[in-house]
């Protein structure tokens, strides 16, 4: 039976029924929410293949779907820096991203930028010249660091500083941050 918009009640003849009928029987059930989107990352050298919420962060992901809790949550708003890692080589606020957005990117955490032994020069030369002090600003310091070696970055200490701008140190271990990264871009 088909009830039309007036509420009547209207048989349907046997031929239209089954034309309606049909698409439905040969359709595919429905099982994935809408609300939800596979991604295919590769974190870390580690492809990684997720169903996830279409407003789940970048940071949200990798720490919470990916235990990789290095990375870390400040203002989660994009203005300390705390959560930068790198996409494709570049350093982004992954607090600012949707992970659903960056289907078949590459992402580097600190996790994948050196270990206690084997530490990446940056890593190494933050330890060297005490370059933090509670830690929590670090990963995204180091991560932003590593990324200025590559990108058009004057040599003077004011460039560094204006290249580490979006990177926020409560602590105020700025001018060791600044003296790990000279000594690491003129080795370079
Ligand atoms: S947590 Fe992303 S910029 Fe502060
Ligand atoms: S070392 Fe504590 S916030 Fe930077």
């Amino acid at each position: 039976m088909w009830v039309g918009s007036s509420g009547a009640a209207t048989a349907l003849p046997a031929a239209a029924a089954s034309a309606f009928a049909a698409p439905m029987a040969a359709s595919a059930p429905v099982t994935m929410d809408p609300g939800l989107v596979n991604v295919r990352l590769t974190v870390n050298d580690v492809v990684r293949d997720a169903q996830v919420d279409v407003r789940t962060s970048l940071l949200d992901y990798l720490r919470e779907n990916l235990q990789l809790t290095g990375t870390k949550k400040g203002c989660d708003h994009g203005q300390c820096g705390a959560c930068t890692v790198h996409v494709n080589g570049r350093r982004v606020n992954s607090c600012l991203s949707f992970v659903a957005m960056h289907d078949g990117d590459t992402v580097t955490t600190i996790e994948g930028l050196g270990t206690p032994d084997r530490m990446h020069p940056m890593q190494a030369a933050f330890v060297a010249h005490d370059g933090l002090q509670c830690g929590y600003c670090t990963a995204g310091q180091i991560m932003s660091a590593t990324a200025l070696l590559k990108e058009p970055c004057g040599r003077s200490d004011a460039d560094i500083k204006e290249a580490m701008s979006g990177n926020i140190c409560r602590c105020g271990a700025y001018s060791n941050i600044v003296a790990a990264i000279r000594q690491v871009r003129d080795a370079t």
